[in-house]
């Protein structure tokens, strides 16, 4: 079996400061490059940015700054905000590298080698703030503006030379991959999506600019600069030190499994992206995944409603975990999903502080008080210790067949309601009412609860690495104990060492009002 797996996000446009809609992406495919590792995978996980193109030299230009300089500047906030995230990244890539360079000069020659590249003239929409071409039925008038019926963005008239890609050829090929790997774009609704705008027929795709210099010259012929999108999404094959495909992280890491991305980006992602690859004869990646949109009190953000949620300054206040989780349990991964402050607090408080965090602290403080701080031996667990056990881990397939089919929604419903059962568990047992009645059964019930706490513990790290390290330290477990085989395991503790003190967990927030 392949134990190898590469997940990416989108790489980031360094044109402004992130919020939370790029911390968004990142979080998700943090979450599962973290689950895929503690399944045992080698995992390698890309993210960086997007310096390429108009939309760049335009805000530098605004800035005063040459373009090199201003995404010098940017990108080092995105790259400290994969700190602030907690991101497992192992490489944070710059479309400015050399070694990208090298990657996009290949990819170019391979499909001119080919035969999918022509020289023509390009007469069309343009949207500098989405990099994308637009055609004539995608087009409308607002407030007197021609804008982009697909993202609302303002378009402009374009005419100049530019280099063609001859996806008008692709169609069938395409479709055919789209129907042979049912799940290669997903959610369904997006694959759906996909497929009907390919039924209705592709246009060759201009894949160079005259009208600017800042990107990447075309091989041969510098008065052009490489299309950003073409440019961008070689970024995937870049980090894996494409061209040299004997190299081994490209033969280890290629086809990548998932490419974590926005539905804005689906297009490029699951039309152009595949129809690159197929034209320079590589190997497509397995799946395309499209997240929906964060809304911000129900509206999309954008800077002139104000509404821009900030989400460096939501962890300082709330926690980097908290907001983790908020954004796991409350937005459903394939829908758009508002997200408010309310509900965030609302979801610290009912969630974490009082589920999740209650079971711990509870049973950590019982098992100081009357059990030396150390977690008991087992003696005979009955009928209902062994159902609450077992039921975690005759659920495991499940959970693993979720994170691979990125239905993170449902792990984390299974996965808090685990906790739900142990706490509900613990107090129908009532072990205060055992320690002299009853002590061997007393030490059961410790026994089975502490043994949901490391097993719940471990499902929820991918989510909340922090606290559940804090608490599987707590029992003397260490960062390499956290792995999905020692929920399979019983008899994983230590039971001589004293359990160590377990500070708060999550804070519950007080409401303003
Ligand atoms: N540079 C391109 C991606 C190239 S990938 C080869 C780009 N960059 S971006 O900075 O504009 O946005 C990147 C991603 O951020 C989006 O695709 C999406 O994943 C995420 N989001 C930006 N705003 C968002 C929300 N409001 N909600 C959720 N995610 C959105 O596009």
């Amino acid at each position: 079996m392949n134990k190898n797996f590469y997940i990416t996000t989108p790489i980031y446009y360094p044109s402004g400061k992130p919020h939370m809609g790029h911390a968004y992406s990142s979080i998700i495919a943090d979450i599962f490059a973290r689950f895929k590792r503690i399944e045992g995978f080698n995992v390698l996980f890309l993210t960086g940015t997007d310096e390429h193109g108009q939309k760049i030299q335009k805000e530098a230009l605004k800035n005063h700054k040459d373009p090199k300089q201003f995404c010098d500047e940017i990108s080092e906030t995105f790259r400290s905000l994969t700190k602030t995230l907690n991101l497992t990244n192992n490489d944070f890539i710059r479309t400015t590298e050399s070694r990208h360079f090298k990657s996009v000069n290949e990819i170019w020659n391979r499909l001119i080698k080919s035969g999918d590249i022509y020289l023509d003239k390009y007469s069309g929409w343009y949207s500098v703030s989405d990099e994308a071409y637009y055609d004539e039925d995608e087009i409308e008038e607002k407030n007197g503006k021609k804008i982009s019926k697909v993202s609302g963005s303002p378009v402009e008239w374009v005419e100049e030379e530019s280099y063609f890609f001859k996806l008008s050829e692709c169609q069938k090929k395409l479709l055919d991959h789209y129907k042979n790997n049912k799940d290669f774009i997903l959610p369904i609704s997006r694959r759906n999506e996909v497929i009907s705008f390919v039924e209705k027929g592709l246009k060759d795709l201009s894949i160079s600019r005259t009208s600017f210099s800042w990107g990447i010259p075309v091989p041969g012929n510098k008065k052009h600069v490489i299309y950003v999108w073409l440019d961008a999404l070689t970024n995937y094959l870049s980090a894996i030190n494409f061209p040299d495909t004997n190299d081994e992280k490209y033969k280890s890491f290629w086809p990548a499994d998932v490419h974590i991305i926005g539905k804005d980006i689906l297009r490029f992602h699951a039309i152009y992206w595949p129809a690159f690859l197929i034209a320079a004869k590589l190997p497509l990646p397995k799946r395309i995944y499209g997240h929906g949109w964060i809304l911000s009190d129900a509206k999309k953000m954008s800077k002139s409603l104000g509404n821009i949620l900030d989400p460096i300054k939501i962890i300082k206040e709330y926690g980097i975990d908290q907001l983790r989780y908020y954004l796991t349990k409350e937005v459903s991964l394939g829908n758009d999903g508002s997200i408010s402050m309310e509900n965030l607090k609302n979801c610290i408080n009912n969630d974490l502080a009082n589920n999740y965090g209650n079971l711990c602290q509870r049973v950590f403080s019982f098992i100081k008080k009357n059990c030396n701080n150390k977690i008991p031996k087992k003696n005979k667990l009955n009928e209902s210790d062994i159902k609450l056990i077992e039921n975690i881990k005759n659920n495991l397939p499940k959970l693993i067949d979720y994170i691979n089919n990125q239905n993170l929604n449902e792990y984390i419903k299974m996965v808090v309601n685990f906790s739900f059962e142990a706490n509900k568990y613990f107090n129908d047992s009532e072990p205060w009412a055992l320690k002299t009645k009853n002590p061997e059964r007393m030490n059961d019930i410790l026994y089975t609860i502490s043994e949901q706490i490391k097993n719940i513990s471990i499902l929820l790290n991918p989510i909340i690495p922090v606290s559940t390290k804090k608490v599987l330290n707590t029992i003397n477990l260490s960062d390499n104990d956290i792995s999905i085989d020692n929920i399979k395991k019983d008899n994983i503790f230590d039971y001589n060492l004293e359990l160590k003190n377990l500070d708060i967990l999550f804070k519950k927030i007080e409401n303003d009002n």
